[in-house]
């Protein structure tokens, strides 16, 4: 394998004089031409009592992916575990000789320098989802892996939940249904600070597939809507989604009445929102944020909720995940967390299952995948990452 790499790397040199189209070129194939047995292993959530209740439910451990028979039947090993920390986890076991990795951002198997070092036979990385933030991308790519999620798979999933976290936050929702399940009756516990989504100001920072879905859905409510992206949309489509592009972020945030986020974790949005951006906010700014929990200054945001700064904040990424018993989000007032579902309903885990699926078919055959898929190419991170 370390010959194999040293190949790679090779290749990935060729690579750089300029050739027509490198990606369509022989090189590219010979990278994913290995051949032979694989050791496959998939690292998902557990379902226990669960798992049978539905025959979709391909996320978790025993589902796995739906893919066991299949990748069985050709010779291949494939082993599935939840157990993902540490040096006596399942998962560190099987580094040193596994050929593909699958994990999901549900339950991220952390894939550091250190475990890409020690995985000598580590040809691909897959995620069975969006976002691979879990993976060194910088040390994936310098020893020749590839990396790719499935692109698309679980965008609608995200975008509808963004939507109801943010009527949950506006319309104060929470403390009325635990009064419900308390046995109070206080309406103006929960009217004080009840509103409108109508004429309230909506801020997206991001608007890629997710976002550009967010603010399609948001149109019908007349909201004032804003997009913050390192790329503006074509004027059609802007004029069609109804939102105003913020080329400066730090223009459009203090604007907003609810800011979304939908960027992936990078080296440029990791703690993007400090405690000096959030303080630059409206006060009684409602946040959502279903794109990655270190995004945020963990302790920042907890402040910001104690003081009522934020006067509301949502979403299902924290870091790390599984979140500790002590995170401090479990604790801050006006939140609406929960655990990372929002891109795991049934609908997105059969399209992240198929899109898996077809991408190791091709990775057998020495076949690239759809290209947007890739997140490590050939030594390359795709554009937003770098
Ligand atoms: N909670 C979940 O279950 C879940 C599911 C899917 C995706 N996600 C997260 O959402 C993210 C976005 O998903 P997507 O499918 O919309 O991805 P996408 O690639 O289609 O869109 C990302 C957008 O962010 C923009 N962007 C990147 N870096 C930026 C920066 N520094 N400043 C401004 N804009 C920047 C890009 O230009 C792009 O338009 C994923 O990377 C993932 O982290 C979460």
């Amino acid at each position: 394998m370390a010959m194999k790499r040293a190949a790679s790397s090779a290749v990935r040199s060729l690579l750089t004089a300029p050739t027509p189209n490198p990606s369509s070129s022989i090189f590219s194939r010979n990278l994913h031409a290995s051949g032979g047995k694989k050791k496959i292993v998939g690292v998902f959530y557990k379902a226990n009592e669960y798992a049978a209740l539905n025959p979709n439910f391909v996320g978790c451990v025993e589902g796995a992916l739906g893919i066991r028979e299949w990748l069985e039947a050709q010779g291949h090993e494939y082993i599935v575990t939840d157990d993902k920390e540490g040096l006596d986890s399942e998962l560190e076991k099987h580094i040193p000789d596994l050929h593909v990795l699958i994990s999901t951002p549900f339950h991220p198997a952390y894939v550091t320098a250190e475990r890409i070092k020690k995985a000598k036979n580590l040809e691909l990385l897959l995620t069975a989802g969006i976002g691979s933030d879990h993976i060194d991308l910088n040390a994936a790519a310098a020893a020749g892996l590839t990396v790719a999620e499935v692109t698309g798979s679980n965008t609608v999933s995200v975008a509808e939940d963004e939507l109801m976290r943010i009527l949950i936050l506006v319309r104060n929702f929470l403390p009325g249904y635990h009064q419900a399940i308390t046995g109070e009756w206080n309406v103006a516990g929960i009217a004080h600070r009840a509103y409108d989504l109508e004429g309230k100001t909506i801020g997206t920072v991001g608007a890629g597939r997710i976002g550009k879905l967010l603010l399609q859905r948001l149109k019908p409510f007349n909201c004032n809507l804003l997009y913050h992206d390192r790329l503006k949309m074509e004027p059609e489509l802007e004029k069609e989604i109804g939102a105003k592009f913020e080329e400066d972020l730090d223009a459009m945030l203090p604007k907003c009445d609810v800011i979304v986020i939908n960027t992936p974790l990078t080296d440029k949005t990791r703690g993007l929102f400090d405690k000096n951006r959030i303080a630059k906010l409206k006060k009684g700014v409602l946040i959502v944020n279903n794109a990655r929990g270190a995004i945020m200054d963990t302790q920042a945001v907890a402040d910001a909720c104690s003081s009522g700064h934020i006067a509301g904040y949502s979403g299902d990424v924290w870091f790390p995940q599984p979140a500790p018993k002590d995170h401090p989000w479990r604790y801050m007032p006006n939140h609406a967390m929960t655990p990372h579902i929002s891109g795991t309903t049934i609908d997105a885990q059969l399209r992240y299952a198929a899109g898996v699926k077809d991408m190791l078919e091709r990775h057998f055959k020495g076949e690239d995948f759809p290209e947007q898929n890739y997140i490590v190419k050939e030594g390359q991170l795709a554009s937003q990452y770098r």
